[in-house]
């Protein structure tokens, strides 16, 4: 029997409204607009700002762009899976409250922690299910209400991240094109430079907790970008050699979007020219696990059937790797 493929056949996206300019920065810590741009080619980041409002509301507009734009009945979605390291509550899991709230009543879904890997890791487990055959539609979410977990004292990081959500439909393809490979790796050697201390089981939340701001994302900045250097370069690389791709075969890289010397490394490395590579950070900043579908939402009336892309990512955890796709539709 053929394999069965699994295609990307929508997406949607969703950014809050509120921008936080650098400029507003420069009146909450001590940095600068010219810093923050060259050290991470960050201008502007989105937040959501208004209270009662978490991850699952930036993942609803995304999942319903996707449910028009196909015309698609909630009841026809399978599964749910969601990337994310900011779920609204430690438990149920955010694809459980987002299937409640866009009606997708036959659906499960759970969610998946892997950082700034949470798209990938995410978009790797429903492309087995639908190549199992079982499943037909299944959606892949990657969203992240940073903005609940950055501690806006600390310039290190608080300049970095921003909120958004991405989201794509997955159907079994009906030609070729789809998901074709993947390299993934996880390392725990990089726990202790980028990660939350508390609110886990290790250390529950306590009024120690609050005051000693543990509740907030604590990350050696420059251990984790010479980390990501080469490894998003190197697992690009890999992919390719591991596939005979050559830079001429890759219409597009997406790259996760944490820093744009990172970007630039890895499309060096790939022998890519600019104009191949999706980079958004510039008006989004770092959105963890949203940052490669929101780059496919920004980009797809550009995207043609067929077209080599190479979706790459490095995070928390240690966390990184590489999905190779063809597109399967003409925008
Ligand atoms: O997506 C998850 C994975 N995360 C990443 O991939 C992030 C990887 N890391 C980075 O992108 C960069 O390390 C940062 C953007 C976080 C920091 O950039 P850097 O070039 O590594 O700066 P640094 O931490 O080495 O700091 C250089 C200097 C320091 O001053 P001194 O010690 O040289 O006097 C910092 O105190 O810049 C200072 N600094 C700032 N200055 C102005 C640090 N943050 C700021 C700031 N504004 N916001």
């Amino acid at each position: 029997m053929d394999k069965i493929r699994a295609a990307i056949t929508a997406v949607g996206g969703y950014v809050p409204e509120y921008k936080l300019t650098n400029k507003k920065l420069e009146t909450m810590v001590d940095t600068n607009d010219e810093w923050i741009k060259t050290r991470t080619g960050i201008s502007e980041r989105r937040i959501l700002n208004e209270k009662g409002k978490a991850s699952s509301d930036l993942a609803v507009p995304a999942v319903k762009e996707i449910l028009e734009n196909k015309n698609l009945d909630p009841l026809d979605i399978d599964c749910i899976v969601v990337g994310t390291v900011t779920p609204d509550m430690m438990f149920p899991s955010t694809s459980n409250i987002i299937c409640h709230k866009i009606g997708a009543k036959n659906a499960w879904g759970f969610d998946v922690s892997a950082a700034c890997c949470g798209f990938l890791f995410s978009l790797e487990t429903g492309v087995s299910f639908i190549e199992s055959g079982k499943y037909k539609k299944v959606i892949v979410v990657g969203v992240d209400k940073m903005s609940a977990i950055v501690d806006y004292t600390d310039r290190a990081t608080c300049i970095i991240f921003g909120d958004g959500a991405g989201a794509v439909l997955l159907e079994p393809s009906t030609d070729d094109t789809g998901v074709q490979d993947s390299i993934l790796k996880t390392d725990g050697t990089g726990i202790e430079f980028l990660h939350m201390k508390a609110g886990g089981s290790l250390e529950p939340a306590s009024h120690e907790t609050v005051s000693a701001k543990k509740h907030f994302i604590f990350q050696e900045g420059k251990t984790v970008f010479k980390h990501a250097v080469t490894g998003m370069a190197d697992v690009c690389a890999e992919i390719m050699q591991k596939n005979n791709l050559s830079s001429d075969d890759i219409a597009w890289l997406v790259p996760h979007q944490a820093n744009l010397r990172i970007i630039d490394a890895t499309a060096n490395r790939m022998g890519l020219s600019k104009d191949k590579v999706m980079i958004n950070i510039g008006h989004y900043g770092n959105t963890t696990a949203a940052t490669i579908p929101l780059c496919l939402w920004e980009w797809q009336n550009q995207l043609k059937k067929g077209d080599n892309i190479i979706l790459s990512a490095f995070g928390g955890g240690f966390t990184w790797g590489a999905i190779w796709l063809k597109w399967s539709y003409d925008a």
